[in-house]
């Protein structure tokens, strides 16, 4: 039965062209790093703690000519967890470096100030780049470390990475020896909301982290849980048995009433999607109201993410491919999806998106089949960067390209600056906005 839903998804959602075509814009056979002096890398390989093969791209996003990319520390050998590259291609065939951002210090492994596992981060329309950190280190190995409490730290862009915030997360709302924050969107209204999936194996669930409050919660629900009839699957020749929960989630567009999380776990065919009305509220007793099975997908996705207009982008791993659902004209999801590329070498596992802000969208394939089962071979190309032109701006901005409302971050406030400071600064800003 299975099957056949899968093979009637695959005819439904016929290739189409253009002008949703990818081009492939960088090709790593593995991440080479801009080390900051000689001396730091002889220490570096004096340690064995740069191991090539290990070091997989993950997220990404685009600010300004400039490409952040994550590393998560899945496997020991991971030198620099958060880094960047410039967005245009230099010279072909020799893919950039990775540089350490904000700078080397923050990737110091075992140093709870600095970055210790980034997968995703989100960077809002006023550059200001919202880091997770899963605290935790060598996850995909049988003896991961839990080293520092999974936090939330806010950079500033627009001042060299300066640290904003550092947020904690309480044991209650994701325990530091098993929390695993996987994927972050951001809501501008209501004082701003960061929406975070809790890759958890034991307690999955979404983590609602509200910056006027500054308070986190947890939203649990059985459809974030791994679904056992997607467990198991084939890329390729690679067989894939991996129960991974709620995992990609997108925010619907801005210029709407009612603003939906859309999430899948990765373990699942399905599409789910909760109104953030029932996830800005702390205290709500039952959220089952608010959640929706969207439909069906012919495939297990990682990361998705939403345009301005209201158009979704999902990878399909078994497949190979990205497709798009227009959320605007097609009310089906299950008939109105369709796949916009498919490449069996080129699109192995699209894991991560981003849109920029000259109407690109960019998405990873990095093969994490290859790389969970130890196949990564240098001779070979393992993780590409591929981006196609859609003519529109992310979730974050309203449809006609104009910026929100944003909340104001001021630095440290609360966490550093002696509480007299801090009134004062407030009183300035109070003024200057009057
Ligand atoms: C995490 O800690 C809790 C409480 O100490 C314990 O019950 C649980 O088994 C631990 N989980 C793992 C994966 O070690
Ligand atoms: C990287 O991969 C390409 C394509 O397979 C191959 O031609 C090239 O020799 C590889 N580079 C190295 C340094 O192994
Ligand atoms: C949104 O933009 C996409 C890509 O350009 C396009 O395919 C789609 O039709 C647009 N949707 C709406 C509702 O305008
Ligand atoms: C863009 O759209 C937003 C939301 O509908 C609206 O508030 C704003 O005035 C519009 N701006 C322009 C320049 O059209
Ligand atoms: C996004 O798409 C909509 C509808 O397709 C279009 O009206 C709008 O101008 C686009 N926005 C940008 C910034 O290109
Ligand atoms: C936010 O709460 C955390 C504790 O969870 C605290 O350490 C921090 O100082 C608070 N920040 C602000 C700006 O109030």
């Amino acid at each position: 039965m299975m099957m056949i839903t899968g093979i009637l998804l695959g005819c439904l959602a016929a290739v189409t062209a253009a002008p949703n075509q990818f081009g492939e814009k960088f090709q790593f056979n593995v991440t080479d790093i801009a080390w900051p002096s000689d001396e730091i890398k002889t220490q570096v390989f004096d340690k064995n703690e740069y191991i090539p093969v290990n070091n997989a791209i993950a997220g990404i996003k685009v600010w300004k000519g400039m490409m952040y990319l994550t590393v998560p520390r899945w496997k020991p050998g991971v030198p620099v967890t958060l880094g960047f590259i410039p967005a245009e291609l230099i010279m072909r065939d020799i893919p950039p470096k990775l540089h350490a951002y904000p700078n080397w210090d923050m990737q110091t492994v075992g140093d709870c100030r600095a970055f210790q596992f980034v997968q995703s981060m989100e960077i809002d329309p006023k550059g200001r780049m919202w880091v997770l950190d899963t605290g935790r280190t060598e996850t995909m190995t049988t003896e991961p470390k839990a080293r520092c409490n999974p936090r939330l730290v806010i950079l500033d862009l627009e001042n060299n990475g300066a640290v904003l915030r550092s947020i904690p997360f309480p044991e209650s709302v994701t325990p530091h020896n098993e929390s695993y924050l996987n994927d972050i969107v951001l809501d501008s209204t209501d004082g701003g909301f960061a929406y975070i999936s809790d890759t958890n194996d034991r307690d999955p669930g979404i983590i609602v982290f509200s910056l006027e409050k500054n308070r986190s919660w947890k939203v649990r629900h059985d459809s974030m849980k791994k679904q056992k009839e997607a467990e198991d699957f084939f890329i390729g020749e690679q067989r894939v048995i991996k129960g991974i929960p709620i995992d990609g989630i997108a925010l619907s567009q801005l210029d709407a009433n009612e603003r939906f999380l859309y999430y899948c776990p990765l373990s699942s065919y399905h599409l789910y999607s909760v109104s953030t009305a029932g996830l800005k509220d702390e205290d709500i007793s039952n959220i089952d109201p608010y959640i929706r099975d969207v439909g069906r997908k012919s495939s297990q996705t990682d990361g998705m993410i939403m345009s301005a207009n209201g158009t979704l982008y999902f990878g399909l791993l078994a497949d190979d491919a990205v497709a798009l659902w227009d959320s605007q004209r097609d009310l089906s999801f299950t008939t109105g999806q369709r796949i916009i590329a498919r490449d069996h070498v080129r699109m192995q596992w699209p894991d991560s998106f981003a849109i920029d802000d000259k109407g690109y969208l960019w998405c990873t394939t990095n093969a994490l089949h290859n790389f969970m089962h130890n196949k990564i071979d240098p001779r070979q190309v393992n993780y590409r960067i591929v981006r196609a032109y859609i003519e529109n701006l992310s979730y974050q901005y309203h449809e006609n390209g104009t910026t929100p409302e944003l909340p104001i971050i001021i630095a440290g406030a609360g966490d550093r600056l002696p509480m007299a400071i801090g009134t004062f600064i407030f009183f300035i800003l109070a003024i200057a906005l009057q």
